[in-house]
């Protein structure tokens, strides 16, 4: 996992449009009332809110306490727990996750923790940043990094359909649905929050007064693409994935 601090009140005002995008996910589920579901990358419980009425019983979890703490206080059972370390046997009848695998730089962990964590004929239903997502937003970014001199990481994993399919499939699943599809997607803040809330990784080695330069250079180079009808958006790609467990 990146080392990127979240704060659950500032996550909300830059990425509430998160969970809501993440509701396809629930109909690609199909939750039984008798599931038992794990929510994977749960953040502030805001989707695992929603999935709890349609099961039996849904837990959360996530790397970050803050994000747990938040979770908790809407009354959802969370934990804190690194999804690339998971120690679940046969628990689960579903696992969900919905935006948090792109977090995860060791997929084959995370992907054999669910399989483990899953009873048989138990599913996977995921969804998080595919190949190329936030591509002009990246690009622009690490060649303005670049011009500084500045190292920078890159935290994000956004695998191609094909690659993520044989990562499932050597783990022992069956894959039903995968799809990599793009999603420009409008941002409820300025590009600029953004950055700040999700790009903490790219900005380590740079002073305050750096990184606002950058921001702003950035912000400046993309205005004519991500910022349209009023709004500023991400270029957004996703890879959606439904795999059976037998
Ligand atoms: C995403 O949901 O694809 C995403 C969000 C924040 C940073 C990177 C990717």
């Amino acid at each position: 996992m990146s080392d990127t601090k979240w704060d659950p009140i500032q996550y909300n005002k830059v990425a509430d449009f998160v969970a809501k995008l993440g509701e396809p996910l629930i109909d690609l589920l199909e939750p039984k009332l008798s599931d038992v579901i794990l929510d994977l990358g749960c953040g502030d419980g805001s989707l695992t809110q929603k999935i709890k009425p349609l099961c039996a019983n849904v837990i959360g979890v996530d790397a970050s306490a803050e994000m747990i703490s938040a979770a908790n206080q809407k009354g959802i059972t969370a934990y804190v727990k690194d999804a690339q370390c998971l120690d679940f046997t046969e628990t689960f009848d579903c696992v969900l996750s919905n935006a948090a695998l792109h977090w995860m730089k060791a997929p084959e962990k995370v992907i054999k923790g669910v399989h483990e964590a899953l009873k048989p004929n138990g599913r996977f239903v995921a969804e998080f940043g595919g190949y190329g997502n936030a591509g002009k937003v990246i690009d622009t970014l690490t060649h303005r990094l670049n011009q500084d001199g500045l190292e920078f990481e890159n935290p994000w994993y956004f695998p191609t359909a094909e690659d993520y399919s044989t990562l499932l499939l050597q783990q022992g699943f069956e894959l039903e649905y995968i799809q990599l599809f793009d999603r420009f997607t409008p941002l409820p803040e300025h590009l600029s929050d953004w950055l700040e809330a999700f790009g903490q990784a790219f900005f380590k080695n740079a002073s305050e007064a750096q990184k606002r330069d950058i921001v702003e250079d950035v912000v400046t180079a993309l205005k004519s693409e991500l910022f349209v009808n009023n709004q500023w958006h991400v270029d957004y790609v996703r890879l959606r994935v439904k795999a059976l467990k037998h």
